[in-house]
């Protein structure tokens, strides 16, 4: 079972490490295959808490080799702050190998990101204001700069001053803003030349040689299917494929090759940002999930917005991207709560219906139909087989698994590592 895929099921900070790190002793290498520095995970190991958001989670495993592949984009000044803040404390980081082929998040993207998410206004997606968006345009517009053009100073002059033509005019047009100097960004640029050349490898050609050589590798997604850019709530979404199909193209690693694909959710659900969240809770059962779940957001702060568990987005996840197992966060979260309703279906315009609309102007109004499931008072963060578990608790796990389209095979109960049930052994297959 050599290459395995960890992607989040609803609309991100599901708690993706958890599953990272149930799998640590059996992991090769993990491999970042889309997003850039906007994800954000948190990773409570013993007493200590590591927020990363361009290295993937499984660089906290010793012996593991990381690997940030082509189809992510990079801004190499967070890397290396990234890369110095774990040293500092002892993590080594010295195997990490970066694909010459991923894109460079610049000065320039960043200023583009906020500024158009600024002129917005109301429409405005709550980008995490990273660049993200403009770099992945700039790749689809072939405009693009990649890592290993950071190794021919002419060639990476020549494709800054094209990739600013078109920009400098609408910052200075449209937006009034200062035009953007190419000479400086190419001085940035190049002042990181040295320190990432010796990271630079083809990632596609070792993952495959790892992938022959019975290795387990692990793709990390970031963000989560409905914030990909085919498959979510788009546009309210983020500018690459962070569903399972993403591991492929993103790494170049061909798809027969993945067997297992572990979907992330919650056992709520969350999301930061703009756009449609039918289950979403402005009331005191909201402020509860937020506060008890503390849900505000590694990368930017934002308090989440919060929901209950919404069951059409769990099985349209586990279709999308072909789902074998699930692993549940956070279960300990609901304890205390008197009823803990789940949305089973939506009601559009007068009509049921059982799967996500094909509309996205039906989602913003679909209705969550719920059923309640009764809660539990027990503290379960202890709880480590399904046989620890209040009955209330093993009654909704149940019928989560039945409506939500693949096993549950793991549940989380706490923050902490080892705080989770396993129930099957999702390497076994
Ligand atoms: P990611 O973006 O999917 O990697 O997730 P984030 O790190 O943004 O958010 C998940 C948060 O939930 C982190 O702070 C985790 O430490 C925490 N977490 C993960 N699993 C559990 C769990 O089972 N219970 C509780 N209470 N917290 C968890
Ligand atoms: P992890 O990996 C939650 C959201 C942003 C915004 C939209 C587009 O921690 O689950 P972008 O900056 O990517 O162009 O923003 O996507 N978003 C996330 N929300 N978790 C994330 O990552 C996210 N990455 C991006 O809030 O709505
Ligand atoms: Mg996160």
């Amino acid at each position: 079972m050599p290459a395995v895929v960890i992607i989040g099921a609803q609309w991100g900070d599901e708690g993706k490490g958890k599953a990272t790190d149930l799998l640590a002793e059996h992991i090769d290498y993990v491999v970042k295959f889309n997003g850039g520095n906007n994800a954000g995970h948190t990773v409570v190991i013993g007493n200590e808490k590591y927020a990363l958001h361009l290295l993937p989670s499984g660089i906290l495993t010793p012996g593991v080799t990381p690997v940030i592949s082509n189809g992510t984009v990079i801004d190499l000044g967070v890397l290396f702050e990234e890369i110095d803040a774990l040293n500092a404390r002892g993590i080594d980081t010295s195997r990490l190998r970066v694909s010459a082929n991923a894109h460079v998040i610049t000065p320039y993207h960043v200023t583009v990101d906020k500024v158009t998410e600024r002129f917005l206004g109301k429409r405005a997606i709550g980008t995490t204001g990273r660049g993200i968006g403009p770099t992945y345009a700039d790749k689809i517009n072939r405009v693009g700069i990649r890592v290993q053009d950071l190794f021919d100073p002419s060639i990476l002059q020549q494709k800054v001053e094209a990739a600013l033509v078109q920009k400098n005019s609408m910052l200075s047009k449209v937006y009034n803003r200062a035009a953007i100097k190419a000479d400086l960004v190419v001085a940035e640029l190049l002042s990181y030349a040295d320190r990432v050349r010796p990271m630079v490898a083809d990632t596609a050609l070792e993952l495959h040689q790892a992938i022959q050589a019975g290795k387990l590798v692990l793709f990390e997604g970031g963000q989560a299917t409905m914030l990909d850019v085919d498959h979510g709530t788009y546009p309210f979404v983020t500018s690459s494929n962070s569903t399972a199909g993403g591991a492929s193209t993103g790494s170049g690693i061909g798809p027969a090759e993945f067997k297992t694909v572990i979907g992330i959710v919650k056992a709520y659900t969350t999301r930061v940002g703009a756009g449609p969240f039918p289950t979403e809770l402005f009331d005191e059962n909201g402020e509860f999930l937020r506060a008890t779940g503390h849900e505000f957001g590694t990368t930017t702060g934002r308090p989440r917005r919060c929901g209950w568990y919404d069951a059409p987005i769990a099985r349209y996840s586990a279709r999308i991207n072909g789902v074998t197992d699930f692993v549940l966060t956070k279960l300990d979260v609901l304890t205390g709560l008197p009823e803990i309703p789940v949305c089973v279906a939506y009601e559009v315009d007068g009509k049921r219906i059982d799967e996500m609309p094909v509309n996205q102007t039906d989602f913003h109004h679909a209705k969550p139909i719920y059923q309640n499931f009764a809660g539990w008072t027990e503290d379960i963060s202890k709880a480590r087989t399904f046989a620890d578990l209040p009955k209330n608790a093993q009654d909704y796990i149940v019928a989560l698994e039945a409506m939500s389209g693949a096993r549950i095979s793991a549940i989380g109960v706490g923050p902490a590592r080892d705080a989770i049930i396993v129930r099957h052994d999702m390497l076994a297959g």
